[in-house]
């Protein structure tokens, strides 16, 4: 157990604050010590895997706990599908890596997605036409309200546009320890969305290593580093709207992309919050420390010296044209810590753990 660490180069907005305690947790022995020591002192508990998809705004008062448990295993195979387990603390990437190495088959389009494996289920992750949660076969997480370990079936995880059960009803009540992927050996690729297709147009037959290699290519081409400029990948959600104000939008702005949401059974369209954002004229873009990004207007930027104010500010400014213009509201897809309206993901433990 630390005392005052600092978590600047534990989130990938290099935004400069301090964990009141701090421990890294490697095993699930130590998770449930340093749950105990939390419920003794009575602190609020925050999960921090990869630190990718955060703002931290200010100082976190009780414990945060790293992540960091690791393993991968093949847990059977047959009829060409294999299931993998894989903890929490696995990173991301590396992970979708191993698994193509071994003709595993089916996260290619999820290759360099920064962030840790345990953070994947909670906003299902999704990116170039596939999300998470459809090769998801079960999640295993603590119940810290129980004690008990869960083991929850994607079909009861609540999947959607980067949204879960985890940041719902399980929000505060349940760490993630691994997740049960069901991958392919079969070959055949996911080549739907637009920019994949274009940038595969010349390879005939395309096979998951040419998905991999095209992915990360695209990502390096249009988001920026997180080790070289400070970033949390998309800031805002894409927006879905009714097909009806869709398409009275579309009366002012003939070009207003979009892509009717599979997520409903209402008509409803996703519109790329970054076209948004650079229509209202904040494409690279700059306040003080903080910026737009030049090259993908939905990824908002550390120049350097950034404070979590300098951010906000932006996110706030651009919201406010977005919303004058358009009349749509953007919502964060980055999580505010500490938490905010916008998601609290402190935990407050019960008397009896
Ligand atoms: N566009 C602009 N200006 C820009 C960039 C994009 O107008 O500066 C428009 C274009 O019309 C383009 C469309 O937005 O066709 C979509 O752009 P892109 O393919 O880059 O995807 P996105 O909607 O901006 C989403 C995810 C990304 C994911 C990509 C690829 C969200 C919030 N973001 O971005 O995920 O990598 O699709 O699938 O859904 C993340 O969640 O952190 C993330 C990076």
């Amino acid at each position: 157990m630390q005392e005052n660490v600092e978590l600047q180069a534990l989130n990938t907005f290099g935004l400069s604050a301090r964990a009141r305690y701090f421990c890294v947790v490697d095993t699930l022995a130590a998770l449930q010590g340093a749950l105990r020591f939390a419920h003794e002192k009575q602190l609020p508990v925050f999960i921090l895997g990869g630190g990718s998809n955060i703002l931290l705004r200010d100082n976190v008062p009780g414990l945060v706990l790293h992540m960091l448990i690791k393993g991968i295993a093949k847990l059977s195979e047959a009829e060409g599908s294999v299931r993998v387990q894989v903890s929490c603390g696995e990173n991301w990437h590396a992970f979708v890596t191993y698994c193509l190495a071994q003709g595993w088959h089916g996260l290619e389009n999820l290759a360099l997605i920064p962030g840790s494996v345990g953070a994947a289920p909670i906003q299902n992750i999704g990116a170039y036409g596939v999300e998470a949660g459809e090769l998801i076969e079960s999640v295993t997480a603590l119940n810290t309200v129980t004690g008990t370990i869960e083991t929850i079936a994607a079909a009861d995880c609540a999947f959607a546009y980067r949204d879960s059960v985890f940041k719902r009803q399980y929000r505060g009540s349940r760490i993630i320890l691994s997740v049960v992927f069901l991958l392919h050996r079969s070959t055949k690729v996911n080549v739907s969305y637009a920019s994949l297709a274009q940038a595969l147009a010349g390879t005939p037959a395309p096979q998951p290593a040419d998905v991999f290699a095209a992915v990360v290519a695209i990502r390096r081409s249009r988001l920026p580093d997180p080790a070289l400029l400070g970033n949390a990948g998309s800031f805002f959600k894409n927006p879905v709207i009714g097909i009806s104000e869709y398409a009275s939008l579309q009366q002012r702005h003939a070009d207003l992309p979009g892509h009717e949401s599979s997520d409903s059974d209402v008509r409803q369209v996703k519109v790329p919050a970054a076209w948004l954002i650079e229509r209202a004229g904040w494409k690279g873009r700059r306040l003080g420390q903080a910026g737009v990004y030049e090259k993908q207007s939905l990824v908002l930027i550390n120049h350097g010296a950034a404070r979590a104010e300098e951010i906000v500010a932006l996110a706030q400014a651009i919201s406010r044209d977005v919303e004058q213009q358009f009349g749509i509201l953007l919502e964060p897809e980055v999580q505010w810590v500490p938490g905010t309206k916008h998601g609290d993901f402190a935990m407050y433990l019960p008397q009896e753990l």
